[in-house]
């Protein structure tokens, strides 16, 4: 579903990555680990095609980074939902439109909308938060509702970036048992974290990023697993 091509990628005055080279499968689980500034964001906006490689290429689906064109962007990122440390929920609007905004972005006939939104809502526990607005609702609440949007095009694949940084460790694994569950379900998942405790916990592959480059790793299974 997803190859990484001998990819380098370079900011104008640095170079984050000289070989990246992986996949991921459909109905993958992967933590991306790394230290804070490894490239784990950077990676993870190669996928959505934010920028572009410097050398080599990312293919997701049919889309290559090496041919796609600006008008098929939005249909790539229809494939993709992005979840972030800090939620960015429109603050103005209450929780039920900021999940049916999406939808009206992309096209969606408004008998349908209703319908998504109570779904994805109801996915997450949320239901009765619908009317609420972002500011009365709690960190693991508003990331709730994060992957509630994030699922509400049925995407292909979730990317994660840091998603429990702001959360307390009981939450932050509320937040991971959601995403398994959604998992489980057949959408891939790739989560970057540098909460090593979290990943310890989970059956699940992890890609490490340090030197420019990717490695596949496997960590020691913590007791309380
Ligand atoms: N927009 C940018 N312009 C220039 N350099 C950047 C930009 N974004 C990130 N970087 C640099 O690229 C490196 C990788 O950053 P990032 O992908 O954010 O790492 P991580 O998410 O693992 O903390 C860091 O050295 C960072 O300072
Ligand atoms: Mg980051």
């Amino acid at each position: 579903m997803l190859t990484f091509n001998r990819v380098e990628f370079s900011y104008t005055n640095q170079q984050v990555f000289k070989d990246l080279h992986f996949t991921i499968d459909q109905g993958d689980f992967t933590f991306l680990i790394g230290k804070s500034g490894a490239g784990k964001s950077t990676l993870l906006q190669l996928i959505y095609m934010n920028i572009l490689p410097t050398a080599g290429y990312v293919q997701f689906g049919e889309f290559s980074s090496d041919s796609i064109t600006p008008k098929q962007l939005p249909f790539l990122r229809r494939k993709i939902g992005i979840v972030f440390q800090d939620f960015k929920l429109l603050s103005d609007r209450n929780i039920f439109d900021n999940l049916a905004f999406v939808l009206h972005v992309t096209g969606t006939p408004s008998k349908l909308i209703k319908r998504k939104v109570l779904f994805a809502l109801s996915d997450v526990g949320l239901t009765h938060k619908q009317t609420n607005m972002p500011n009365q609702l709690s960190g693991g609440e508003k990331q709730r509702v994060a992957i509630a949007r994030a699922m509400i095009n049925d995407p292909m694949l979730i990317l994660a970036d840091e998603p429990t940084g702001n959360l307390d460790p009981e939450t932050s694994l509320e937040i991971l048992n959601i995403l398994k569950k959604i998992n489980n379900r057949g959408t891939s998942v790739l989560f970057a974290t540098h909460n090593y405790d979290l990943v310890k916990r989970t059956e699940a592959k992890i890609i490490k990023v340090s030197d420019g480059k990717a490695v596949r790793v496997t960590l020691k299974k913590s007791a309380t697993s």
